[in-house]
């Protein structure tokens, strides 16, 4: 049997998680996100005082390095790392910079690259990320590049941090938010693209239920 497959990519904070989520909700899909994987990552370089662009650094980390991911009887995916549930700690401002070096380098693409398609041949699924649309799973059934000004996505990643209590300012995190799509468009390896067949939607002043409604039915359209 194959199952169906929905890519969604695009910059930090245009939404692409709490959409996918709802989308895999109504659609009975799994939904997985990458961005935690490669977080993880950072995470691991971060506790082990590892340079997080210095690719001889991380590489031989990759070799013992302890990750899965799981997903809870309420749908929730948990990322684990030696064991350890660290699902709330990735989401510190300062493992978004080292998940964004880290996810610059080859080497921690490849090895990620089996757990992700691994995911996706097991079950209908809904992933989210930079690249799914045009290197994890370039056959995907709907491809979405989602994005929004970037002033709109630090406002909704500020109220993010708040609410699960981070802390920071406005106008840092607008700061990173510009700093991190630099880094994610302009790496080398499977740099953040639009696919050719992707459908580009701009979530730039909309409520989350008008970009729900459009992205549902232009699923259900495609599937
Ligand atoms: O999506 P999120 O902001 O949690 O991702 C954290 C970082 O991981 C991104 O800034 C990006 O550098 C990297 N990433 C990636 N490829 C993916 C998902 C995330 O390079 N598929």
């Amino acid at each position: 049997m194959t199952y169906k497959s929905i890519a969604v990519d695009g910059p930090s904070g245009a939404g692409k998680s709490t959409l996918a989520k709802m989308l895999a909700e109504a659609l009975g899909y799994l939904y997985v996100d990458t961005g935690a994987i490669y977080r993880t990552v950072g995470l691991s370089a971060c506790r082990r005082g590892v340079d997080p662009g210095d690719g001889a650094a991380v590489v031989p980390m990759l070799a013992g390095l302890d990750i899965d991911l799981r997903h809870g009887e309420d749908g929730l995916q948990h990322m684990y790392l030696d064991g350890e549930d660290v699902t709330d700690e990735i989401r510190r401002p300062e493992i978004s910079k080292y998940a964004s070096a880290v996810s610059a380098l080859p080497q921690v693409r490849a090895f990620l690259m089996d757990m992700q398609r691994e995911l996706a041949r097991r079950q209908n699924v809904i992933m989210d990320g930079r690249d799914i649309g045009t290197v994890v799973l370039p056959g995907a059934d709907v491809k979405i590049f989602l994005t929004a000004a970037p002033e709109d996505r630090a406002k909704r990643r500020y109220a993010e941090l708040l609410q699960r209590g981070h802390g920071g300012d406005y106008e840092t995190v607008l700061r990173d938010i510009i700093q991190r799509d630099e880094n994610d468009t302009r790496r080398a390896a499977a740099p953040l693209r639009q696919a050719e067949d992707a459908l580009l939607v701009d979530t730039t002043g909309n409520s989350l239920e008008e970009s729900f409604d459009v992205l549902l039915n232009t699923i259900k359209e495609r599937l």
